[in-house]
């Protein structure tokens, strides 16, 4: 178990939180293998009815390690783990919950994707800038981020980063509510709370009926592809680089 995510169980709710708020919750190999493990482990433990994702701190998490990309990037090292935390939340049949107090880069916002309920704080910043570190999306957001919110909106995320603020967030059907900051976890537990007492098996009959599963594992595979070109890319290099030179990268000189 990675020391960089907790785990709480109470009431019937799996609270799993993102706890490294020193790299603003940035998802280690080893914090994306335990949150899959006790994601996992949620769907069998016959105590467990709802899962609640969470941050520590000020951010939701900057998403990917940059650190691991760069070195899968350099061919030390692949993803694999990654791309399992990404399938177990896309299989998960338990109803998943998030709690975003602030920001929620990369995978932390494709990730809301397939949550059943989202609440954001005031604070809460959604970006999911791929193409800025020379990447392309995962987490099946290529299909489910146009679907939510169109094309254009999505490829202004995708594309020129564009960040998604809480209200934002509520008013393009990614949220569900918005609190100050101080309360978002605390709102989204109640509603775990209340979750947690209703039919388990007609609230997973319906989640089932309500995703394509089928649809969103040939996205994640197809996907998965791309993204593996991409991080040992010219532009995904020099993306890294510059991020560790703490300069903004640039791309015009690279062949694409
Ligand atoms: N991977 C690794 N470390 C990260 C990180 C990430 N994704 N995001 C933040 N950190 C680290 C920073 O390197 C810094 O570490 P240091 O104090 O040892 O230098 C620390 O977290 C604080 O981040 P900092 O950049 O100083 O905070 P900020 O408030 O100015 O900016 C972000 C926060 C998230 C906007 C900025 O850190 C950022 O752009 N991170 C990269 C996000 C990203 O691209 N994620 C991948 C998406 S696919």
């Amino acid at each position: 178990m990675s020391e960089h995510i907790q785990v709480r169980d109470a009431g019937g709710v799996r609270e799993i939180t993102f706890a490294r708020p020193e790299k603003k919750n940035a998802l280690s190999t080893a914090m994306y293998r335990s949150a899959r493990e006790a994601l996992e482990d949620a769907q069998v433990s016959p105590d467990v009815r709802v899962v609640l994702f969470a941050g520590e701190g000020e951010a939701f998490t900057a998403g990917n390690d940059l650190a691991d990309f760069a070195k899968a990037a350099a061919g030390e090292a692949s993803e694999p783990e990654a791309h399992r935390f990404i399938e177990a939340l896309a299989v998960a049949q338990k109803p998943i919950i998030a709690a975003v107090p602030g920001l929620a880069v990369g995978v932390g916002m494709t990730m809301l994707l397939h949550c059943d309920l989202v609440y954001v704080a005031d604070t809460a910043k959604l970006s999911a800038p791929f193409i800025n570190l020379g990447l392309s999306p995962e987490a099946a957001s290529s299909l489910l981020l146009p679907a939510r919110i169109g094309h254009v909106r999505a490829f202004a995320a995708f594309a020129l980063g564009e960040a998604i603020s809480g209200v934002e967030a509520v008013s393009l059907g990614l949220a569900n509510r918005m609190t100050s900051r101080d309360d978002v976890l605390e709102t989204a537990r109640a509603a775990a709370r209340t979750l947690a007492g209703k039919p388990l098996g007609s609230v997973i009959a319906t989640k089932r009926l309500m995703r394509d599963a089928a649809a969103l594992a040939r996205q994640i595979e197809a996907e998965s592809h791309v993204f593996a070109e991409r991080l040992t890319s010219e532009e995904a290099r020099e993306a890294f680089r510059a991020f560790a030179e703490r300069r903004p990268p640039n791309f015009v000189h690279l062949k694409p």
